[in-house]
């Protein structure tokens, strides 16, 4: 280790034994989350510019009353960095992380909540934190999860967006879950209407009237690569919100950089359609089975579905499913062509990823292969596609899609055995990543952080989306994206 990286590592150690303010955490590659002191005065949180999906940021985070472990936690950390290196500090770390927080991390946030809460192995922290506006409210149904029982709500109707602001690494690559349990909170006359934000982007529109109608919860996922070292997720008033717009739960979680990599994520991002596990009629298949804690749901159909006999290694696999999605699958006699209706839903016409999983069920052996073609939309997506009990994904980056869409298997003539599917995703890409330029950005947080009482909209793209722009503030019409006047 160079002298210079040495005194380094050792100064920070020395300054962790100061407490706060604690603000930053670097991951170093190797899987250690290493603190840097930075003061910034606003924030009460961690800030982990991410290198490999191995920090915890839900841990990271620093709420005033933790300081102490949190502390202690980051002088064991420098002091095994510093003593053997990064090679073998993954392993190291170990004794210090459990193995969740090596493999999955990502912010967990229960919005509304007062305090930290462990579910499904999952650690959600408060929203305090990330956000500045808002009221909080309990939900009253009886016997609900934590997650769903509090949640953060936005009364003030000046307002042009309310915005969470999350620390990221710079380029890197995240599944961004909202979640959103109405429950009648503020009377349940009006479930709320309004849209969703990411930086500068409008990524949807949220209506809960029909899944408060039927007692259920609406869940909205979406990946999208980091623009800067902040990233934004706003919620906004659109011409027919009624009633305030509220949240009850907020992921990030980071991604591999082979998961969906055939998609330019700087210009585009990949808004999740469905992802279904072919054959299985049981609960969704989340964290601790996926990692990244994507859903998968269960999805059954009038086809015959087999039981699988080997698993697969998920890390051969570039978008990493977890093996629980390939024990089961749909098939059909020999011979027969296997047409499945799916996603379940009408798409909207428009760009999509679509991701398919296979594997032959029986037992390994050299004879445990099958021959078909795939077709999607009745286009071909896959000819002569060779399925052994290893299993395999095919996905196509961008397939215009519309309506009702059919996937069809036809085996190949000389067959004994009919097709097999395990799993499918399918993402409607969004064009992403317009933003105000980075110099106004610093500018105006710059500004806004020296004002007593900046407006509560200042948060978030100054200028983007425009017709949520920053109170007060005006920009430029054409050309990049810049402040023009006050
Ligand atoms: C929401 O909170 C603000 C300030 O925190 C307060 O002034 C306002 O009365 C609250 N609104 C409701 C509806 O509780
Ligand atoms: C919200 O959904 C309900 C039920 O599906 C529908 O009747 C209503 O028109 C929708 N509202 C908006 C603003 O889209
Ligand atoms: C409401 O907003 C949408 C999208 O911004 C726009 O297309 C529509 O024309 C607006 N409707 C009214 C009634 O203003
Ligand atoms: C995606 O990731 C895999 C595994 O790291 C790599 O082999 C492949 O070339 C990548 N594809 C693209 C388009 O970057
Ligand atoms: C399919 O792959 C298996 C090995 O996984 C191989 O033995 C077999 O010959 C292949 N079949 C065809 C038709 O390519």
């Amino acid at each position: 280790m160079p002298l210079s990286i040495f005194f380094l590592l050792l100064l920070l150690c020395l300054h962790s034994i100061v407490p706060p303010p604690l603000h930053a955490a670097l991951a170093l590659p190797g899987g250690l989350c290493l603190p840097m002191f930075l003061s910034v005065s606003d924030a009460n949180l961690a800030f982990c510019v991410q290198e490999k999906q191995s920090c915890d940021y839900s841990k990271i985070f620093m709420s005033r009353k933790s300081t102490v472990t949190f502390q202690l936690r980051f002088i064991r950390l420098c002091c095994c960095i510093y003593l053997i290196g990064r090679d073998d500090s993954r392993r190291l770390a170990s004794h210090f992380l459990t193995e969740r927080e090596l493999t999955c991390a990502g912010y967990y946030i229960n919005c509304g909540a007062s305090q930290e809460e462990t579910t499904g192995g999952i650690q959600w922290i408060p929203d305090e934190g990330f956000i500045n506006v808002g009221n909080v409210s309990k939900i009253g149904t009886p016997d609900i999860v934590p997650i769903l029982a509090t949640v953060r709500y936005f009364p003030d109707e000046s307002a042009r967006k309310y915005c969470y602001s999350i620390p990221v690494g710079r380029g890197a690559k995240y599944l961004i879950r909202s979640t959103y349990y109405y429950g009648g909170f503020d009377g349940g006359e009006k479930p709320p209407v309004f849209d969703q934000i990411i930086d500068g982007t409008k990524w949807s529109t949220v209506n809960t009237t029909e899944n408060y109608a039927s007692g259920l919860t609406a869940y909205y996922e979406i990946v999208v690569a980091a623009q800067g070292r902040t990233l934004s997720f706003c919620l906004a008033r659109n011409n027919q919100t009624t009633s305030s717009p509220f949240i009850s739960a907020l992921e990030l979680v980071s991604l591999e950089d082979s998961m969906y990599n055939g998609t330019d994520f700087t210009k585009y991002a990949l808004s999740t359609v469905a992802r279904h596990s072919f054959g299985y009629g049981g609960e969704i298949v989340s964290y601790p089975d996926d990692p990244f804690n994507r859903y998968w749901e269960a999805f059954t159909d009038s086809n015959p579905y087999v039981e699988c006999h080997s698993n697969v290694t998920p890390s051969e696999f570039w978008n990493l499913p977890p093996a629980t999605v390939f024990q089961r699958a749909l098939t059909t006699s020999r011979g027969k062509k296997l047409a499945v209706q799916w996603p379940p839903v009408t798409l909207p016409s428009a760009a999509y990823y679509v991701a398919l999983y296979f594997q032959d069920n029986r037992t390994p052996s050299p004879f445990s292969w099958r021959v078909f073609d795939v077709a999607v939309d009745g286009r071909e997506f896959y000819k002569g596609l060779n399925v052994s009990a290893e299993g395999v994904m095919v996905y196509g980056t961008q397939w215009s899609l519309s309506g009702k869409v059919e996937i069809a298997m036809t085996p190949s003539s000389d067959s004994p055995v009919g097709p097999v599917i395990n799993a499918g995703e399918i993402l409607q890409i969004v064009p992403f990543g317009e933003k105000t330029i980075t110099r106004d950005v610093i500018t105006m947080e710059e500004f806004a952080r020296n004002l007593k009482n900046p407006p509560p909209d200042w948060r978030g793209d100054p200028c983007l989306p425009r017709q949520h722009s920053w109170t007060g503030v005006s920009c430029s019409q054409s050309g990049s994206i810049r402040i023009v006047g006050l």
